[in-house]
């Protein structure tokens, strides 16, 4: 039986990735697809914080487009161009964005009417290649700070096993 995702909202965030940082090695050990680390990492996420939206945009044409990816939470949009919105920023400029008020971000593509902040982390593959973006929404303003990015980091940091494959657009 897979192991229950713990409730992380009351643990301070530090502790809370370490947990989740384990549990993703535990659950992924052996593997290096792509597509299943992208959906153990957004559920293990989404789960143990009660986020709005948390999941993976891909990068289907390099520096140019991102489809969705596994994620949980309501519908995601589609697609996104490079340079489009918090996601089509952090893949154009390959880095993390933190947005603590997404209607003070301009160009921001509102996919939930209730998501108050975010923050987009970029995927990069063994080669350091960008094989895409995490999204997290919250509902609350200021969701994400410092030690969101550093322990963001670490769990995308499991993708550097793989080797970005394009899906033809
Ligand atoms: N808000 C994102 C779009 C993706 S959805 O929120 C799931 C953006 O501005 O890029």
């Amino acid at each position: 039986m897979e192991p229950v995702i713990p409730d992380l909202r009351d643990t301070p965030r530090a502790e809370a990735y370490e947990r989740l940082a384990e549990m993703q090695a535990l659950l992924l050990e052996g593997s290096d697809d792509v597509i299943a680390g992208m959906a153990t990492t957004a559920t293990l996420l989404h789960h143990a914080f009660g986020h709005l939206w948390t999941g993976f945009y891909r990068v289907v044409v390099p520096d140019t487009l991102l489809r969705v990816g596994p994620y949980q939470g309501s519908l995601g949009c589609q697609e996104i161009r490079f340079g489009r919105g918090v996601c089509g920023t952090a893949a154009a400029e390959r880095r993390t964005v933190v947005v603590p008020d997404v209607h003070a971000f301009p160009g921001h593509i509102a996919c939930d009417a209730r998501s108050r902040s975010e923050i987009v982390v970029p995927v990069f593959d063994a080669h350091g290649a960008l094989l895409a973006v995490l999204d997290i929404d919250s509902p609350e303003p200021a969701a994400f700070g410092d030690d969101d990015e550093a322990g963001l980091a670490r769990l995308v940091a499991w993708f550097a096993r793989t080797t970005y494959v394009p899906v033809p657009a």
